[in-house]
């Protein structure tokens, strides 16, 4: 049997439960260790996903022999120290993003990584989502003519990523520096489009978050593309992950949708939608498997992510995503921050050292001084729902959701649902 790359899941939260059920199906490496400073966490992974070795300590799991290499699903804060101590210990690295919280980290990870001869692959796992890269075919075969706009619509109120470290000063970010790098990276990736200027206003729109949960960022691409992007954590739309861009070109608009799912854990395509002159339609599905596990393969994003970072360090390859790519968008984010505070346009590349906390303190007394509206909504009675059970029942299937509590577009009835509302308590 060919060598098995053996991988560690350095940080036990939210997305070591995307990547370790891809181990099940994965021929070329095999989960060997897990590693959270809270050991209830890395217990708790280790009996889910039957993983031999557990450790609270970093520094001591990047020496073990049994690990070719790991993946850095720690905090942004975290993930230069984490990329060095693993680098330095010969161990290639799959790095979440974003990349880190400042562009200087991003260089410190990507330093370390050359200094030290080992891999480094970025975790955007859009690129490996069958229906993005069917995308991707179609723009690259010419058939949207010139791209001259992109638009992307991320609402992301999933109550999940409450109270983690989203919600902490620590990291210096939140809405914008989570979801950005993956909607910047998509629509660079797509077009081929590096990104050139940004502009952007932002808001902490929740009044009790420390961060910043709201943005409308403009990228000025090479090639007289530009895009725009909207994300925000506060929504009241039908999905809690709606997901949804628009391709402009001279000769075609491309829409992609993924209105019926949360596209970061489904197997489900979006909806693809190709309009031409000439009421021209096109839809694309990207298919599925006879079966579940075939499905999994040929669908499921954190497999393909693993295992195109397993081929890159078998066969010595180039890997798919580098962290040029992601420092890249992380300059853009970083802009981003920059221009709502200062009323400007920012170019890249942009690689000043940036004191985040402090920016987004002032971005905070700015909106209090400025705006002219209190955001804060008092709760309130729903009015009942008049709609038979067997109907809701129908709608198609999603993690926890019910219905909106009407409180900031977040679900209701979840188990987090009491962090939010410590959250929203008047300091
Ligand atoms: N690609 C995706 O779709 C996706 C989805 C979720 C998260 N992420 C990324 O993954 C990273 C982690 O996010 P999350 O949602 O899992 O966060 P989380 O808060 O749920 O989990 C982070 C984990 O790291 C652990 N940790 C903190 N400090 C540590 C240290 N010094 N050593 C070891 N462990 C430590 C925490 O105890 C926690 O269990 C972020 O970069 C995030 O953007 C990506």
């Amino acid at each position: 049997m060919a060598k098995k790359v053996k991988i560690a899941m350095l940080g036990c939260g939210a997305v070591a439960d995307l990547y370790l059920p891809a181990f099940r199906f994965l021929q070329c490496a095999e989960i060997r260790a897990a590693i959270d400073i809270d050991l209830r966490m890395v217990q708790e992974m280790a009996g889910r996903y039957n993983i031999p070795q557990i450790s609270n300590d970093a520094s001591e799991a990047a020496q073990s022999d049994d690990i070719d290499a790991v993946i850095i699903g720690t905090p942004p804060d975290l993930h230069a120290a984490h990329a060095e101590l693993f680098a330095a210990n010969g161990k290639h690295i799959l790095c979440e993003k974003p990349m880190a919280s400042t562009v200087q980290d991003c260089q410190r990870i990507i330093d370390a990584c050359k200094a030290n001869g080992v891999k480094l692959q970025m975790g955007h796992m859009k690129r490996f989502m069958r229906g993005n890269q069917k995308v991707k075919a179609i723009i690259d075969s010419g058939a949207l003519g010139k791209i001259f706009m992109a638009e992307c619509h991320w609402d992301c109120a999933v109550p999940q990523l409450i109270g983690t470290y989203r919600e902490q000063k620590v990291t210096a970010g939140g809405s914008l520096q989570d979801h950005g790098p993956h909607a910047f990276d998509l629509i660079r990736w797509w077009t081929g489009n590096d990104i050139l200027e940004v502009s952007a206003s932002i808001r902490s729109v929740h009044p009790n978050r420390p961060t910043e949960d709201t943005a409308a960022v403009i990228l000025e691409h090479e090639n007289g593309m530009f895009s725009c992007h909207h994300l925000t954590r506060i929504s009241y739309g039908r999905e809690h992950g709606q997901d949804t861009y628009r391709i402009y070109g001279t000769e075609g608009t491309l829409v992609v949708r993924n209105d019926h799912h949360f596209p970061t854990m489904s197997l489900e395509s979006p909806e693809i939608i190709l309009y031409r002159a000439g009421d021209c339609i096109q839809r694309f599905d990207t298919h599925h498997g006879w079966n579940i596990d075939d499905s999994v393969v040929m669908n499921f994003p954190f497999y393909n992510q693993l295992e195109a970072f397993c081929e890159c360090i078998i066969n010595d390859t180039e890997p798919r995503v580098t962290g040029e790519d992601g420092m890249h968008v992380l300059e853009a984010v970083i802009a981003a921050y920059v221009s709502s505070l200062k009323g400007m346009k920012i170019k890249l590349p942009f690689r000043e050292n940036i004191d985040l906390t402090a920016l987004f303190e002032d971005v905070k007394k700015r909106d209090a001084a400025n705006l002219k509206y209190d955001y804060t909504i008092e709760p309130k009675a729903q009015p009942p729902l008049s709609i038979p059970e067997h109907f809701i029942g129908s709608r198609p299937p999603r993690t926890k959701e019910t219905w909106s509590s009407g409180e900031h577009g977040l679900v209701g009835k979840v188990w987090l649902e009491g962090l939010m509302r410590r959250l929203r308590k008047p300091a």
